[in-house]
């Protein structure tokens, strides 16, 4: 079956209708692609400003409502959410973390300088039974990120043997003594993280050498192996994952099963000016998008080298940071990466998962940075008080395509926004056959004016229902005193004389199922 949509592109604009060319969407059920890996839909959550302490972990003593030190309003928002995977503990912390510090009786922990974030003091009180009990409360897979910078490889293995081991070592019984008897199981584990950077400002060759170095004593009992993750590129480099992928061979306990890489959308691209969370100039809000559609370039270029050296799809590509990165809110810790969340944070989200889903073979996780109140958060949090972000909306909306077969999507001559001399389609779009066997259509508007008229003509077609976010301001958004002020509505609609027509209002993300 072929469900061909069209988009008249009947763009309407308050008072104003102009016609555009129409827009052609063809979803290809007969010829279903790879299985969207719910890791896709994973969270970074590390040891940055209110990131774990506030948003997460309060203590068993806090006023705020709390079971056994988690605060009960993230907890309940997450399981809504249906994480599927958590990094911890970084992120730039990941190469300054020393786990001794963080585990057995939490008032005798070490007080450790967060050189990276703010320089404030980590008293530890979070640590790995806290992160490892978090993941289990949420039913998340866990991605423990270790310490290749500062620390060694004996650190390493015996953090894995800490974690891992139900033999009668003295690391297994001291995991016992501080309250967890059966081992956990660790998924995912990488070597570092932005070697390139925080992580040591490496060569790819030298980290090369290193991960070889490292992985070789990281042994796990045969049925508690994680993914072996190397620390990749960034942005448009690609000499890592090259680099890598020549020269990490196979051998010993030296397996390299994904490649992570990192890409942020900075509205203006520039580090030292990154451009406003809220009452941006009209201008930022295309260059965002145009920023962010950028990663589809990344992807194809990491995923061309990677057909290459490793053509039977072995080695994963892990986009396990990315999101938004705007100006720090102005009277915080600028070290705390806090801020706002608003609708254009929330085509972001849209447009970087039809990516993922597009490039599903090779793209098995992604972790956005980050889970609360840190960079583009689910979750913002102020002491007691708790918001819900339009990026937590696209995330809910979107949970039909965790573990979907994504199907793939042709738009022809869909309208295209132009600004200077970089232009971007009005139109996003990603389709797949969910769980319960339905099809699913994602759709994003990224014009910040038109509404785009599709139409959905494909003959069987009786109906499509689901939900629809969006708002007149650009810079709309939830605050702790109005916290709805953003959420999805209910969107329906019913084909008529055989013909099913969706009008995407202008600045929208919508998800709905197909009848
Ligand atoms: O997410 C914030 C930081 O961004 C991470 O610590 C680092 O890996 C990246 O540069």
């Amino acid at each position: 079956m072929k469900f061909v949509s069209t988009a008249a592109a009947i763009a309407v604009a308050l008072a104003t209708v102009s016609v555009h060319s129409a827009t052609t969407v063809t979803i290809e059920t007969n010829a279903p692609g790879a299985v969207i890996h719910r890791n896709i839909y994973g969270q970074f959550m590390e040891h940055l400003g209110r990131g774990i302490y506030e948003g997460i972990w309060v203590g068993e003593d806090s006023d705020i409502p709390n079971t056994k030190g988690y605060r009960k309003d993230v907890v309940k928002a997450l399981k809504e959410l249906q994480v599927p995977l958590l990094r911890w503990p970084g992120g730039c912390f990941a190469d300054e973390y020393h786990w001794q510090d963080g585990i057995g009786p939490r008032d005798k922990r070490k007080k450790t300088v967060n050189t990276t974030w703010g320089g404030v003091i980590d008293d530890n009180r979070f640590g790995t039974h806290e992160f490892m009990e978090f993941a289990e409360m949420l039913g998340a897979e866990v991605y423990i990120n270790g310490n290749l910078g500062t620390g060694t490889p004996q650190e390493m293995a015996a953090w894995l043997e800490y974690m891992t081991s139900d033999s009668d070592s003295t690391l297994a019984n001291l995991r016992r003594a501080n309250g967890r008897k059966q081992p956990w199981k660790v998924d995912y584990f990488a070597v570092g993280n932005e070697s390139w950077g925080c992580g040591g400002t490496m060569r790819p060759e030298y980290y090369a050498d290193l991960y070889k170095h490292y992985a070789t004593f990281l042994k796990t009992p045969a049925d508690n192996q994680p993914v072996m993750i190397a620390s990749g590129g960034h942005t448009e480099i690609t000499d890592w994952t090259r680099t890598l992928l020549e020269q990490v061979p196979d051998v010993w306990s030296v397996r390299m099963q994904a490649i992570s890489h990192h890409y942020y959308t900075l509205p203006t691209g520039d580090w030292e000016t990154h451009g406003k969370a809220l009452n941006f100039p009209a201008s930022e809000w295309f260059s965002t998008m145009w920023q962010t559609l950028r990663m589809e370039t990344f992807i194809k270029e990491n995923i061309a080298i990677m057909d290459e050296l490793d053509p039977d799809n072995k080695v994963g590509f892990y986009v396990d940071e990315w999101g938004t990165w705007f100006d720090a809110e102005e009277g915080d810790n600028p070290g705390f990466l806090y801020q706002q969340n608003s609708l254009r944070d929330a085509l972001v989200a849209a447009l970087n998962l039809n990516l993922f889903h597009k490039y599903a073979r090779r793209i098995q996780m992604t972790n956005i940075a980050q889970m609360v109140n840190v960079l583009q958060a689910m979750i913002l949090t102020d002491k007691e008080k708790m918001v819900l972000t339009p990026t937590y909306h696209v995330f809910k909306m979107y949970i039909p395509f965790q573990d979907a077969t994504s199907l793939p999507v042709e738009l022809k001559d869909a309208p295209v926004l132009t600004q200077g001399d970089k232009s971007i389609p009005a139109i996003s779009a990603s389709a797949a056959i969910a769980k319960d066997g339905n099809t699913y259509l994602a759709l994003a508007n990224t014009d910040p004016d038109k509404v785009q008229e599709i139409v959905l003509d494909a003959g069987k077609l009786r109906s499509a229902s689901g939900e629809l976010l969006t708002a007149d301001a650009m810079d709309a958004h939830n605050t702790f005193a109005k916290p709805n002020a953003l959420v999805p509505t209910p969107y329906k609609v019913k084909a008529k004389d055989g013909r099913l027509t969706i009008k995407l209002p202008a600045k929208s993300v919508m998800v709905v199922r197909l009848k």
